[in-house]
């Protein structure tokens, strides 16, 4: 099987076994192809909010190895580390400021479906403005200053704006199947 169709496999399987509904994964696919068309193999690249780790798998097959996925929930990082023993994971939420990579640095750092995340029982998680403010001071802090910031979410709020609050400066917004995937940089006039 190719590296898109086992990706959409992964997805369609996730969404059915823990959200228990079918999707139809034309954006999610499109968008890690988007970032995977900016971004290099030899970049140390983060995910925020991986679930069980299916769109970094998808990256490793293509040949990126410095790969590493935060999840605030446990028993999704039980499988991604299962299924993907070659790919760094680690169970957190950063809007507790708890960083399991604390010493690292990342070039890439990209975040889908998942800041616009309420509350949902499996993974207990319910992301407040205040919380979500947090989880972005904190990718401020591990993103390299020659590095970018991927992020597609739903239009629940006002994104760019909380992004210059956050001191992320937006560089470029692409449309995918209807959703904004914005690419940042820090911004300067923010320590
Ligand atoms: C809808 S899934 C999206 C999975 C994947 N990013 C994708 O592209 O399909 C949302 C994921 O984000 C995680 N999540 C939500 N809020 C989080 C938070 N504050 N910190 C860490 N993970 C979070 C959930 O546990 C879940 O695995």
């Amino acid at each position: 099987m190719d590296d898109i169709k086992i990706l959409l496999e992964n997805y369609k399987n996730f969404y059915k076994e823990f959200y228990g509904i079918r999707t139809n994964p034309t954006n999610a696919v499109n968008t890690v192809q988007k970032i995977e068309s900016r971004i290099h193999t030899d970049n140390k690249i983060l995910e925020y909010g991986c679930a069980t780790g299916f769109n970094l798998f998808f990256l490793y097959r293509l040949g990126y190895k410095n790969l590493y996925g935060v999840d605030a929930c446990g028993e999704y990082i039980k499988r991604a580390e299962k299924q993907n023993p070659s790919i760094k994971f680690k169970e957190s939420n950063f809007s507790t400021k708890v960083d399991p990579f604390e010493n690292e640095r990342f070039d890439v750092i990209f975040c889908r479906a998942t800041l616009q995340q309420g509350f949902v029982s499996r993974q207990n998680v319910f992301n407040t403005p205040t919380g979500v403010q947090k989880i972005l001071e904190m990718f401020r802090k591990k993103i390299k200053d020659t590095g970018k910031i991927f992020i597609s979410e739903g239009p629940v709020c006002n994104w760019p704006e909380i992004f210059i609050n956050c001191g992320l400066k937006v560089i470029e917004v692409i449309n995918v199947a209807g959703t904004n995937l914005y690419i940042l940089e820090k911004s300067c006039d923010k320590n």
